[in-house]
């Protein structure tokens, strides 16, 4: 090779390196704003403390433990599948005897990050969330929490599994325990992703055009009620700031939100702020599943929300970088093998 066209070849190189992924000038400044915005998720750390670890593998039995419902047949998982990234991919989700829910059920994961729990913030904790599912007449359906213990004591396993998770109780088996143990799993249940990876400095684990969705996402606003390390669920916002959300999403009987739980007209049409976590994996979409396709809720968010129309390309970035933020199923997201009944089957 003659030395010129050596040179040539080595300066090209050069700016091949100076202009690719971490060096690239606009790359750092996403990173510097997304960093503004966003946390990352940390991913647990296995739990050294025995007590705690008795509690999440309780937790963790309780979650899929069908036999506490009123038909025997809906465990926490029922709503909650491991293949749907913990959501179900129904409208609306159907629970003991067939009933069915007033509100899309949400993923789980990362859900210990939310301010308060469910779509309307009626739920304070993860522990009261899971407590009070034990009565939900859609959910498990039980009239009362004795009846809903009863049916755990009724397998004669629990006794100990309670006893050790809760050494300094004299009657562990109670709602609150049920709580505290399912609480204790789903803090387990985080989901770190690329996206976490890009927080964390490496500018080269999103695409350009995930880059670009980012780089969208924050200047048109999006950031404003999606940040924070859930990308979202932390705050109560209007659903149709701009515009009436059911004339987009084509909802004849539009759900008041949180006015129906604090009977306060200021929270008419008001919902927590959705994660964003994994949502690439949870359609349908909104309180109500009333949107199968991302790439609609998307529009319809800039629409109602920001009174943006967003261009194909705009909305394809951004679906895009939202892809970024499906972070694996947790390991110990799975049944455990059952306890016996107490006809030891
Ligand atoms: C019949 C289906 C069904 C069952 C069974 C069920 N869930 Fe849910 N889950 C839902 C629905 C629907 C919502 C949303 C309710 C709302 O916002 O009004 C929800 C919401 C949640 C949330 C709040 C998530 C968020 O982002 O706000 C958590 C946490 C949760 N469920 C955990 C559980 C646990 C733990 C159990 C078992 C004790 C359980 N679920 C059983 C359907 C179900
Ligand atoms: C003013 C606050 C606000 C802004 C700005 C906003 N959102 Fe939202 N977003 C919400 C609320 C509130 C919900 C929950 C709506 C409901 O009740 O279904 C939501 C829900 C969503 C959902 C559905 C999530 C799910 O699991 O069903 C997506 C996707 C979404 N937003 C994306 C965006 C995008 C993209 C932008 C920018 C174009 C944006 N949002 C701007 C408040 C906002």
């Amino acid at each position: 090779m003659r030395s010129s066209t050596f040179f040539i070849a080595f300066l090209c190189a050069l700016f091949v390196v100076a202009t690719a992924g971490a060096e690239s000038p606009n790359a750092k400044t996403l990173l510097e704003d997304a960093k503004r915005n966003f946390q990352p998720i940390v991913a647990p750390s296995a739990v050294g403390d025995p007590m705690a670890a008795a509690r999440v593998e309780l937790g963790r039995r309780l979650f899929f433990e069908n036999r506490v419902s009123m038909d025997g047949n809906v465990s926490c998982a029922h709503c909650h599948l491991p293949e749907k990234q913990a959501s179900d991919g129904l409208p609306k989700a159907i629970g003991v005897f067939g009933k069915e829910n007033p509100r899309n059920a949400p993923s789980i994961f990362n859900a210990a990050l939310n301010f308060k729990q469910h779509w309307r913030g009626d739920r304070e904790s993860l522990e009261d969330q899971a407590e009070k599912s034990l009565l939900g007449p859609a959910s498990f359906g039980n009239p009362d929490q004795t009846t809903a213990m009863g049916k755990l004591k009724a397998i004669p396993a629990y006794a100990g599994a309670f006893a050790k998770a809760f050494p300094d109780d004299k009657d562990p088996i109670n709602s609150k325990n049920w709580g505290v143990a399912v609480g204790a799993f789903e803090r387990t249940l985080l989901t770190p992703s690329k996206f976490d990876a890009f927080l964390a400095g490496d500018a080269s684990a999103l695409t350009s055009q995930e880059q670009a969705g980012l780089r969208k996402f924050i200047d048109l606003g999006c950031v404003s009620c999606h940040n924070g390390a859930g990308v979202g669920g932390n705050s109560f916002q209007k659903f149709g700031v701009v515009s009436d959300y059911w004339k987009e999403t084509s909802v004849t009987t539009p759900d008041k939100g949180r006015a129906d739980v604090t009977k306060n007209d200021a929270d008419l049409y008001v919902f927590k702020v959705a994660s964003l976590r994994n949502v690439a994996r949870t359609a349908p979409y909104f309180h109500d599943g009333s949107v199968n396709d991302l790439n609609k809720a998307v529009k319809i968010m800039g629409k109602t929300q920001l009174g943006d129309d967003l261009s194909d390309k705009d909305a394809a970035d951004i679906v895009a970088f939202l892809g970024a933020l499906t972070g694996p199923v947790p390991a110990n997201y799975s049944p455990p093998e059952p306890y016996p009944d107490a006809q030891g089957k």
